[in-house]
């Protein structure tokens, strides 16, 4: 691993230690039988049951074990040992059909030798990830022939902002396209424990554009079967936004609308 990556598993052991017990994750509520996963990905992967499922950067497992809960056969993979063992724990305690693996994505070849019938990963994983076309190429390696690639994510335009207010002044931070030298962050805090103060608050994270994700899917020998690209955000991404009644997060008084989630699939050729 290089200092990147360190950096950023030492801050991710930190927030596995303190996500379970936050509001945002809400693991009472799993416990008591609702679904960790939203509404966009449920629908737009239809029915997974009888289903292998390989769920990349998995974190403490909510989402891996909700998949199983939909019926599918899963296999998370993280790799914060932290989160690992406490998706351990939850998969023991609820008996649901899932295990866990503690790796980094770019080493999983030497961890597990399966094929599945879907990959999914979602929601804040692709800034971790220097390397798009090895990331492609390891989801084309794990699938079966004609298994699917599912990924609900954060619009790579949001990325450029830090800020984004009802009056639509923008705060534009942040580069839309790639460079190898990621972007360094100092900041106590995350999305789900925003009030965390953390022994490693550094980390490194990565830009990605559309069209750097399509086009290493596609060098990686995938079909992309669709992309949509959605007006709200799955979670509060800036200070302004609220959550409306249909469940999904805006900005209030905002008169255009922007793209603040893609949702993509694609498939490996039979
Ligand atoms: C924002 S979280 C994913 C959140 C997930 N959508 C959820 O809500 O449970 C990103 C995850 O990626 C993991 N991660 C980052 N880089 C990784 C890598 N190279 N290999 C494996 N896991 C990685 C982190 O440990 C973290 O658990």
């Amino acid at each position: 691993m290089d200092e990147f990556h360190t950096a950023n598993k030492e801050n991710w052991e930190e927030r596995a230690v303190l996500h379970p017990d936050t509001d945002f994750y809400d693991v009472d509520a799993f416990l008591a039988g609702e679904s960790s996963l939203q509404s966009l990905e449920r629908e737009e992967l239809g029915d997974v049951s009888g289903s292998k499922l390989l769920h990349l950067q998995c974190h403490f497992g909510l989402d891996s074990l909700s998949w199983a809960r939909d019926g599918a056969t899963v296999t998370g993979v993280d790799y914060s040992e932290q989160a690992i063992e406490k998706a351990r724990e939850l998969q023991a305690e609820t008996g649901l059909d899932a295990e866990f693996i503690a790796a980094d994505i770019y080493d999983l070849q030497s961890h597990l030798d399966e094929q599945f019938d879907i990959v999914f990963t979602s929601y804040g994983v692709l800034c971790w990830l220097a390397d798009l076309g090895a990331w492609a190429a390891l989801i084309a390696h794990f699938l079966e022939p004609g298994g699917t690639f599912y990924i609900a994510e954060a619009h790579p335009y949001m990325g450029t902002l830090s800020a984004l207010d009802a009056d639509g002044t923008a705060q534009f931070d942040y580069p839309y396209f790639h460079d190898n030298t990621p972007e360094r962050y100092d900041a106590d805090g995350s999305y789900a424990a925003p009030d965390a103060s953390f022994d490693n608050p550094t980390t490194y994270q990565w830009y990605h554009s559309m069209s750097d994700i399509f086009n290493s899917l596609l060098a990686a020998g995938l079909d992309i079967e669709f992309v949509h690209e959605h007006p709200f955000g799955t979670f509060k991404m800036f200070e302004s936004m609220e959550q409306a009644d249909d469940g999904w997060w805006y900005v209030p008084g905002l008169e255009i609308d922007l793209p603040f989630t893609f949702s993509l699939m694609a498939t490996k050729p039979e």
